[in-house]
């Protein structure tokens, strides 16, 4: 894994920014998989504002959204659809046949499923998948005991998700207890990965997945199996690594071999 630590939120936020930004004028037909959560806030801010000066275009790009809660359609203001429309998808000009949410009002949710990983197979896989981290270290919401390989299915939420999910609505019962989720082997297979985290709260989770055993226990220790996935942490997120000194080292070390 390529870890990056950064001093804060925006400074996380402005690098992973920056390869999305690169991997889209790049690859104008890119397929973007795409988090929800308090995390990619920032980042979708400053890709939309990158759009509105006329530096981004996404007419050619298409989207698959890790996950949706089962129950909520897309007028639902806690909806993942509703979500992404808000801090997104309104803001910038990709084509809506080209966006995939997975739908919570699917009324034959298992079959929604299996259709969703036939049109990311059908759309050439993902390039870009980007994901927040749990503090149980769930990624999408595969919650701990997921199986590695899993594919796109429903799922029931922890407690600790439904915990942590809960200061976005009026209170704890009203977060729904089930939801679609790519699955892991889903995730595995995108071309590149980018897993951004941020505050003292994420930082277990953190390193339980940079530098604890691979295990089902920690769904995104997973991606220490995946060839090209890039953390992007901040400072506080960072606090619990091990390794931390070297990861920095590292960094500064490729750079100057690639810059000098
Ligand atoms: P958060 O959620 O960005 O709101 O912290 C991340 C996640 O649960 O994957």
């Amino acid at each position: 894994m390529n870890v990056i630590i950064r001093a804060d939120y925006e400074e996380i936020s402005r690098e992973a920014a920056n390869i999305i930004s690169a991997g889209l004028k790049e690859n104008p037909k890119t397929v973007l998989g795409l988090a929800t959560g308090g995390t990619p806030k920032e980042l979708y801010r400053r890709l939309v504002k990158e759009y509105k000066k006329g530096e981004l275009d996404f007419s050619q790009a298409t989207s698959f959204n890790l996950d949706e809660y089962v129950g909520l359609g897309s007028e639902n203001k806690q909806s993942y659809r509703y979500f992404m429309e808000k801090h997104l998808f309104s803001h910038v000009n990709m084509k809506t046949g080209n966006i995939h949410v997975p739908d919570g009002l699917a009324p034959d949710p298992q079959l929604h499923c299996m259709e969703y990983e036939r049109m990311i197979a059908k759309a050439g896989g993902i390039d870009f998948q980007l994901l927040g981290i749990g503090s149980d270290g769930h990624i999408g919401f595969n919650e701990p005991g997921s199986s590695l390989a899993s594919r796109t299915g429903v799922v029931v939420l922890a407690r600790e998700t439904i915990r942590d999910n809960s200061r976005f609505f009026d209170s704890e019962d009203q977060v729904p207890r089930m939801a679609i989720s790519m699955g892991l082997g889903t995730i595995m297979d995108a071309r590149k990965c980018i897993m951004l985290a941020s505050g003292e709260n994420k930082a277990e989770a953190v390193r339980k997945c940079i530098e604890g055993p691979l295990c089902a226990m920690t769904p995104a220790s997973v991606l220490q199996m995946h060839p090209d996935t890039t953390v992007i942490i901040d400072e506080a997120a960072a606090c619990k690594l091990e390794r931390r000194d070297y990861y920095l080292w590292l960094e500064k070390t490729r750079r100057k071999l690639l810059y000098n």
